[in-house]
C-alpha cells in the first residue's frame, strides 16, 4: 500500500491556540537554560521549535520531521543557530550528544515506546534532560470512532485492514520507563485540556489535521472524502447537537533529567 505525506501545515494551525498550551507547559519543565544543543523530534511547522530555541536560549537547536509538507514552512525560520533537516523519529541519532531531547505531540506516531525511549536516553548527554508529550485521548469517541469506520467497507479493502494502533503508554509506566533507564529526576503527568469549540463539527477539522491524516494517506482522494463524509455523520449523532462543545484532551507530559 503507498503511503502520501498527508500533513497539512494549514490544516494543523486551525487549532494552534488549543495546540500550544501544552507545549508551554513542557517547556515549563525543562530546567536546562540556557541549553547548549537541542533537538525537536516531529517538529512540525517549526514555529515552536524557534520559541523553544528563544526559551532554553539554545546555542544549536536541530528539528526534524519526516513531512516535507510541514518542513517547507519550518525552513524559512531557520539562522541564529536553528536548524531543520529530514528525518525519521525512528532510525535518526544525532551527531553529538545533546542537553535537551524535546518532542511534543510526535512521538505517538512512532512504535515501541519503550525501545524509543532508550535510544532517545543514549542521546543525552550527561545532566541532559528530556521532555515529551504525548496524546492520551485514544479511548475519546473522536478517535475510537476513525478506526470503527476504518473497518467497514469499502474503506477495510481499500486499506488491507489498516487502523491506526498508538504506542502511547500509561504515565505510570512512562515513570518507570524513566527509573529504570537511570533518570534522577522525573515528572510525569496526565493533563485534561479542556477545549471550548464552536460545535462537534470543530473536533472534524480538529481531527482532520492529526489523526486523520493517517487515513487519508493510505486511500484515494475520493474515497477519503467518503471516509470524512461518514465521520462527520457518525460523531454528530454521538456528540448530539452540543453548542459550544467542551472537547476534553488527555495528554501526558513527561520530563526526566539524566544524572551529571
Ligand atoms: C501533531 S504534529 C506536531 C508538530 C509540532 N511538534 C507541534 O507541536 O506543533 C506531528 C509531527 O510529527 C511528524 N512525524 C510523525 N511521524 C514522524 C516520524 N516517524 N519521524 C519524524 N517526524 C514524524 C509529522 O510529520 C508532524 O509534523
Amino acid at each position: 500500500m503507498t503511503v502520501r505525506d498527508t500533513w497539512n501545515p494549514a490544516q494543523y494551525e486551525r487549532f494552534r491556540e488549543e495546540r500550544e498550551q501544552p507545549f508551554h507547559d513542557l517547556v515549563a519543565l525543562i530546567t536546562r537554560r540556557p541549553a547548549r544543543r537541542v533537538i525537536d523530534l516531529g517538529c512540525g511547522t517549526g514555529l515552536l521549535t524557534a520559541e523553544l530555541h528563544r526559551e532554553l536560549q539554545a546555542a544549536e537547536t536541530l528539528g526534524i520531521d519526516s513531512s516535507d509538507a510541514m518542513l517547507e514552512r519550518a525552513r524559512s525560520l531557520e539562522g541564529d543557530g536553528l536548524r531543520f533537516a529530514r528525518a525519521d523519529i525512528s532510525d535518526w541519532q544525532p551527531a553529538a550528544l545533546v542537553d535537551v531531547v524535546f518532542s511534543n505531540a510526535a512521538l505517538q506516531w512512532v512504535g515501541d515506546h519503550r525501545a524509543v525511549f532508550a535510544r532517545l536516553t543514549q542521546m543525552l548527554a550527561p545532566g541532559g534532560e528530556l521532555a515529551v508529550q504525548v496524546p492520551a485521548n485514544f479511548d475519546h469517541v473522536s478517535h475510537t470512532l476513525a478506526a470503527d469506520i476504518a473497518r467497514e467497507e469499502p474503506f477495510a479493502t481499500a486499506m488491507q485492514g489498516y487502523t491506526r494502533t498508538f504506542s502511547v503508554l500509561p504515565p505510570e509506566e512512562y515513570a518507570t520507563l524513566l527509573y529504570r533507564l537511570g533518570f534522577v529526576a522525573q515528572t510525569v503527568r496526565l493533563q485534561v485540556y479542556g477545549h471550548v469549540l464552536e460545535s462537534p463539527d470543530a473536533v472534524v477539522e480538529w481531527v482532520r489535521g492529526t489523526l486523520l491524516t493517517d487515513y487519508e494517506s493510505r486511500m484515494p482522494r475520493p474515497l477519503y472524502e467518503e471516509f470524512v463524509a461518514r465521520y462527520r455523520e457518525r460523531l454528530n449523532a454521538a456528540l448530539g447537537n452540543q453548542r459550544p462543545y467542551f472537547y476534553p484532551f488527555k495528554r501526558i507530559l513527561l520530563w526526566g533529567r539524566r544524572p551529571d
